[in-house]
């Protein structure tokens, strides 16, 4: 393993939280020997780079990554990310990292999309600005790596992390240059990949074909799957899905009850026909794309159902049938709606005891 693990004291309320039966004696002392007072710190090659308390990253999402939400993430501990196409421009996205430096003191980053766009998107200017403002990092996301802007990122300190969801695509991204990739399993709430590899095969088959950090998603919830990352050769996490249930992410409270409510088996696998796969809650609007896809429609009789003023409405606006609801399998882990801080504080207590509990398989620890 690539990564020092610290122990320190921290985490102790979490941790006590865990596992109510039998945690501690009659004389109040703890009777499990994993449930101690302390959490572990991961520090890995992704915390040192970065500049970072934890390994866990708040992965860009669209229409929701914005200010609050991001230095939120980024004061707990984790790192946040802006999503630059939000923005119709350069100014635009400066105003929001100027906003989100007044919030937070701590690193955070950018999110460039590199997916096929109806409307191009001005990312050249985006990357200017980013340079300027002086995020840690650019996340950037889509079959194609940044290889263009990696230069200019490079010469002026802002880490690449660019993000995929196959380890063939993780290997493009390390002789391009980036100096991290990010790779997301099928489980995923944002753009699966054509080659729809699940999280527990990926992240092993990227780990052994790049050199340079890696950083996993697709599924990761709480501290069980953190832990399982790091495990499968993962020194950090990118997380999308649990984090819209965070008081902070400024999903619509509707949008927020409704994962609440919502099971692992209440979502679709939709945009197969276009190319572009991505997973969905079930609403009327899904219902509608099925069909279409199931007709095979044309791209734009598809686009007009998927276009993101829609699915805007129903992330935003609470109108849950209005269009796609881009959601990720651990939904179903979902359980509660917490800050974004209480979220952090719990998955690394949840790793921290899940560690130590393994540990004694064996009988390491009496
Ligand atoms: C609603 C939603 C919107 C997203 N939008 C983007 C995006 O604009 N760009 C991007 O790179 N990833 C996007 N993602 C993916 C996340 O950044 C992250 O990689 C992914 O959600 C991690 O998997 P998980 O959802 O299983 O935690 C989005 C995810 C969700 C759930």
């Amino acid at each position: 393993m690539d990564f020092a693990i610290y122990v320190v004291t921290v985490g102790v309320k979490f941790v006590a939280d865990l596992d109510t039966e039998g945690t501690r004696t009659n004389e109040g002392k703890l009777n499990k020997p994993w449930l101690r007072k302390e959490s572990i710190m991961f520090k890995t090659r992704v915390t040192e780079m970065l500049g970072i308390e934890y390994p866990i990253i708040a992965g860009g999402m669209n229409w929701l990554s914005r200010a609050e939400f991001v230095a939120a993430v980024s004061n707990a501990g984790g790192f946040g990310i802006i999503t630059s196409s939000n923005f119709a421009s350069g100014e635009e996205l400066r105003q929001e990292i100027k906003k989100t430096k007044e919030l937070t003191n701590k690193p955070f980053g950018v999110n460039i999309s590199l997916f096929p766009s109806i409307k191009p998107l001005p990312n050249d200017e985006f990357v200017k600005t980013s340079i300027d403002e002086g995020v840690a990092a650019i996340e950037s996301s889509g079959v194609r790596t940044p290889a263009e802007y990696i230069p200019r990122l490079k010469e002026a300190g802002v880490k690449v992390i660019h993000k995929c969801a196959s380890a063939r695509h993780a290997v493009r991204a390390e002789k391009d240059g980036a100096d991290l990739v990010a790779v997301v399993g099928f489980e995923n709430g944002g753009a699966l990949g054509m080659d729809e590899i699940p999280t527990l095969v990926l992240i092993p088959a990227a780990r052994d074909a790049v050199k340079i950090p890696l950083i996993a998603g697709g599924g990761i919830a709480n501290g069980r799957g953190f832990l399982a990352a790091l495990a499968l050769g993962a020194e950090g996490v990118v997380i999308g899905t649990r984090f819209m249930a965070t008081k902070e992410c400024p999903a619509h409270p509707k949008f927020k009850e409704w994962m609440l409510q919502s099971k692992e088996t209440d979502l679709a696998v939709i945009e197969r026909s276009i190319g572009m796969p991505h997973r969905s809650l079930r609403n009327k609007a899904v219902e509608r794309l099925e069909e279409l896809e199931a007709e095979s429609a044309t791209f734009e009789e598809i686009a007009a159902v998927v276009t993101g003023e829609k699915y805007k409405k129903t992330f935003l606006d609470g109108d849950l049938d209005a269009g796609m609801a881009y959601c990720g399998l651990s939904v179903g882990l979902v359980h509660e709606i917490l800050t974004a801080k209480e979220f952090i504080d719990g998955l690394i207590a949840e790793a921290s005891a899940t560690a130590r509990k393994l540990a004694t398989l064996g009988g390491v620890i009496k």
